[in-house]
């Protein structure tokens, strides 16, 4: 049997991590600035989690939600304290889609209404709710559409979002905090306060999707807590668990669960809540979200010397720079003549790095010199 072919893939073979490196099968050492799409947050191989993950394996790897597993209640409470969310609920799941298609689901349980508001460029993941309120239609099957109405509206546009939104038959918005593969475009403070006004008003839920963006990742834990509004569901995947499968969805005390609401199987189980709670400890106990801010303030200031760059867009260490030409050959210059790694987005101009939250200014200033190398070069 062979792989399903289905990712373009970069002619790199790992075998290795540690820390912001990865390492190839000759050995040769790679900077990280990519994360493995934005996963990992607390560093690759980290001791705290490798021992927390190892001491688990010899403990219980699996039981179902059938049981009662304390695990979760720590895991729970921990991110409830961490996030500034004591009050929430937490629903665990394996995959950022998954979050989102239980965001939209319970939404929909909450307030029996079906059409969902999304934004242009947006990507919440390729499950079936998911794909449908991504704004991608060749992402979609036939067997995605027409599921349920969504309407896509510009971001940041208030005058789209209050027409949209007074017709009363509007379930939930979901937007993400900074968008990913859009190409880190990002709901204003203003706009995001607007968002939550309107939707309460409307009798409307508001979805954040903090999968990319969330986990310190911005600076703050959560890249919507700079507009200081509360979501009635937030979700969350990617950093959460530093490489292990593990996401969540965020529930406002408002919405209740009934029981068989919502389910599965792996959801929740006991490794990946030691992953989930291994990254929580290290986020606290090494001062990360202030590692982003001032790793980010040292990037943005070297970035704004390399005349090159048009604009730099996102936020903390979810950052976009954005050429006047496509970025495919640099990227790979980058890669294979500097050996780092970066990611892309669906904007061809744009490079977009999401390193682990825990780099060094010594160890990203790789990356500015790099590019002002080519540039010279070019
Ligand atoms: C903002 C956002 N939402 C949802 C997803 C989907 O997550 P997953 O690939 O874990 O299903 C992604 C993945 O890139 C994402 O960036």
């Amino acid at each position: 049997m062979k792989l399903f072919d289905v990712y373009p893939r970069f002619d790199v073979t790992l075998e290795r991590a540690e820390g912001v490196f990865v390492y190839d099968k000759n050995g040769k050492k790679y900077l990280d600035l990519y994360g493995g799409h934005g996963v990992i947050s607390i560093g690759h191989t980290h001791p705290v989690y490798v021992n927390k993950l190892k001491k688990q394996l010899d403990k219980m790897v699996f039981y179902s939600n059938s049981v009662d597993l304390p695990i979760q209640d720590e895991l729970a409470e921990k991110l409830g304290n961490q996030s500034g969310y004591p009050d929430y609920d937490l629903f665990l799941c394996n995959s950022g889609a998954e979050a989102n298609e239980n965001a939209l689901k319970l939404a929909s349980f909450h307030n029996g209404k079906k059409k969902i508001i999304a934004f242009n460029k947006s990507f919440h993941g390729r499950t079936s709710a998911a794909v449908s309120v991504t704004d991608n239609p060749k992402l979609s099957a036939p067997i995605n559409r027409d599921g349920f109405e969504v309407e896509f509206i510009e971001l940041n546009n208030e005058t789209t979002l209050k027409q949209s939104l007074q017709k009363n038959n509007v379930c939930a918005v979901i937007v993400e905090g900074i968008q990913g593969v859009g190409g880190l475009d990002a709901p204003s403070e203003a706009f995001l306060k607007t968002l939550s006004d309107f939707t309460r008003k409307n009798n409307a839920l508001l979805i954040l999707d903090e999968i990319q963006s969330g986990y310190g990742r911005s600076g703050k834990f959560f890249a919507h807590q700079y507009a200081g509004i509360k979501p009635d569901l937030i979700t969350v995947a990617k950093g959460m668990g530093n490489g292990f499968p593990v996401a969540g969805v965020l529930i406002s005390p408002e919405i209740n669960g009934k029981s068989g609401m919502l389910g599965t199987t792996f959801g929740g189980n006991p490794f990946a809540c030691a992953a989930g709670l291994a990254v929580l400890e290290v986020l606290e106990n090494e001062n990360l979200m202030q590692n982003v801010n001032n790793v980010s303030s040292y990037l943005l200031k070297e970035l704004k010397q390399i005349p090159q760059i048009k604009k730099i867009k996102g936020k903390g260490l979810m950052m976009g720079v954005e050429f006047d030409f496509p970025v495919a050959d640099l990227r790979k210059k980058l890669l294979f003549e500097h050996q780092i790694l970066t990611g892309s987005s669906s904007n061809p101009n744009l490079i977009r790095i999401l390193p682990p939250l825990s780099i060094k200014t010594e160890q990203i200033s790789a990356y500015p010199a790099a590019l002002k190398q080519v540039m010279s070069e070019q």
